[in-house]
């Protein structure tokens, strides 16, 4: 497994692959990598002659200060696995590597599938995921890149993305992986205190409730549902929306011939955990 922090070295190796007609699979991270990356990194494996994983913590795609501040970094831990797994190339650059002296977002249109959600409780949340994912695939030029559902709404954004930018990639969603507990993995769930650990198992619990009610209820009554079984908790309801796959629109009436999905933000303290579940 070769490590590069310098961009130009990275693009100079893969570029003598692609030479050879070599596929190259992408795996953005930022780090703290579980299971759910893991699972990524093998199907890029499976699928593509070379694999790309990057490790950056993007500071335009934290709205607080705060959160990009207590962002966890567990880098030996992270190239041991990657290491583990067989992945090719591994790009970890600084900041400066990557935006220069202007740690700015470039201002981006995603037919409105930004602004809801995640975008609308993260301002600029999403400029700042495709200002670094665009980067990277214009440095990488993957042929193919994987993305996983939990961040749901950012799959749709980078889809958009390559398909507004003209990038030639192929963005593959992959399945949420969850604990035993049906928690879905995240690099936050390391900050959770043990208490908050034994509470947040409750946001999947409650999601698939509100699921299994979507045949015998109304959208307003399963929002009012959700909203009252959190108020028995510790947790801090941000959002919890049904809304069309693709264009991530909500719905107040569900129809069961579309794509349609459960969206949730919860806090456990300073913690902001996400989830969805399809519907
Ligand atoms: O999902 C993430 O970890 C990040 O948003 C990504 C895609 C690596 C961009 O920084």
């Amino acid at each position: 497994m070769q490590i590069f922090d310098k961009k130009n070295a990275l693009i100079h190796c893969l570029s003598l692959l692609k030479e050879k007609n070599k596929h190259i699979g992408f795996v953005p991270t930022m780090g703290v990598l579980h299971k759910g990356h893991q699972s990524l990194v093998e199907k890029s494996i499976e699928n593509n002659d070379f694999t790309v994983v990057s490790i950056f913590v993007n500071p335009t795609q934290f709205n607080k200060e705060e959160d990009l501040k207590k962002y966890p970094k567990t880098l030996e831990a992270d190239l041991a696995l990657l290491k583990n797994v067989g992945c090719d190339f591994v790009f970890i650059p600084s900041v400066e590597e990557i935006y220069d002296q202007h740690v700015v977002s470039k201002s981006y249109f995603f037919d409105g599938i930004e602004n809801q959600m995640e975008g609308e409780y993260r301002t600029g949340h999403f400029d700042g995921v495709a200002t670094i994912v665009q980067a990277f695939f214009e440095i990488i030029k993957p042929n193919t890149s994987y993305f996983g559902e939990k961040d749901f709404q950012q799959l749709q954004v980078v889809k958009k993305l390559a398909e507004i930018e003209n990038l030639p990639v192929d963005v593959i969603g992959c399945p949420i992986f969850r604990e035993n507990d049906g928690l879905a993995m995240s690099s936050r769930n390391v900050r959770l205190t043990k208490e908050q650990r034994a509470e947040v198992p409750f946001i999947y619990q409650t999601l698939k409730k509100a699921v299994s009610l979507t045949k015998i209820k109304s959208v307003n009554e399963i929002y009012e549902f959700v909203k009252n079984e959190f108020a028995t908790t510790s947790l801090d309801l941000e959002y919890f929306t049904i809304a069309e796959e693709t264009t991530l629109e909500e719905v107040l009436e569900i129809n069961f011939d579309e794509k349609t999905r459960a969206f949730i933000a919860v806090n456990a303290g300073t913690i902001r955990l996400i989830d969805n579940l399809s519907i």
